[in-house]
């Protein structure tokens, strides 16, 4: 984990917000966004497809689409709490050996990586200052689709940014969490050959599904 940006990252993200957040997937399922996610996925009605998930945190996102649409998965992560509960988790359904582990900044990696059919993003843009160059490296390695959640482009979320980031300051805290321009993101993702195919908001994150044409 040689970048500083990265080191961050695995700090922010430990053991205990890694534990607290396996326990609220075995009580309550899939978050909000993620539902979003594998909704927009599942649209697509891929069967035996790979998946690509970038930051998946506890790893909900190919947890659910096992089921289903996807039997094989690779989870690049800066977070080696998160990784070692989704390593816990995928053992524990007994889906090891179906998931590749890679902690590391994604976008170091991702030439490395084989191409998957289906790549995700679930508020991981939102934790990373260079969204190009994450959303590149993304759209680089998806073969069919791309999904991602982010924060909603509007004065209210920059607001709260705003706040929290000051907040992280005042804590010498030096993560940081970023409102991307949406229709920036989008330009890059139609420049890679990917084009929007749906779009679903919450309060908070909007979810945006990506199709190669
Ligand atoms: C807010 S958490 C989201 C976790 C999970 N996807 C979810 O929605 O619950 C952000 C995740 O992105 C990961 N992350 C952020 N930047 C990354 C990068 N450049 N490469 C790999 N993982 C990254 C973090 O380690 C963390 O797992």
């Amino acid at each position: 984990m040689p970048c500083e940006c990265c080191k961050i990252t695995n700090d922010q993200f430990g053991k205990d917000t890694a534990e607290a957040d396996l326990k609220e997937f075995h009580r309550k399922g899939p978050a909000d966004h993620t539902r979003l996610i594998l909704a927009a996925v599942r649209s697509l009605g891929f069967k035996d497809a790979s998946l690509l998930d970038v930051g998946g945190g506890i790893g909900a996102i190919y947890h659910e689409l096992m089921k289903d649409t996807v039997t094989r998965a690779t989870h690049v992560d800066a977070s080696s709490a998160y990784l070692n509960a989704a390593r816990t988790e995928t053992e524990r359904r007994g889906n090891a050996g179906r998931v590749e582990f890679v902690h590391a900044d994604f976008t170091d990696v991702a030439e490395t990586l084989a191409p998957a059919d289906v790549v995700t993003l679930d508020r991981v843009v939102c934790c990373y200052p260079d969204y190009r160059a994450l959303l590149k490296a993304a759209a680089g390695r998806s073969r069919r689709a791309l999904a991602l959640a982010y924060p909603r482009d509007n004065w209210l979320s920059r607001a709260v940014v705003k706040v929290m980031n000051l907040t992280l300051r005042i804590m010498r805290d030096p993560f940081r969490v970023f409102v991307h321009p949406v229709a920036a993101m989008d330009s890059l993702l139609n420049a890679e050959g990917l084009h929007r195919v749906s779009l679903s908001r919450l309060f908070v994150w909007e979810v945006a599904l990506y199709q190669r044409s």
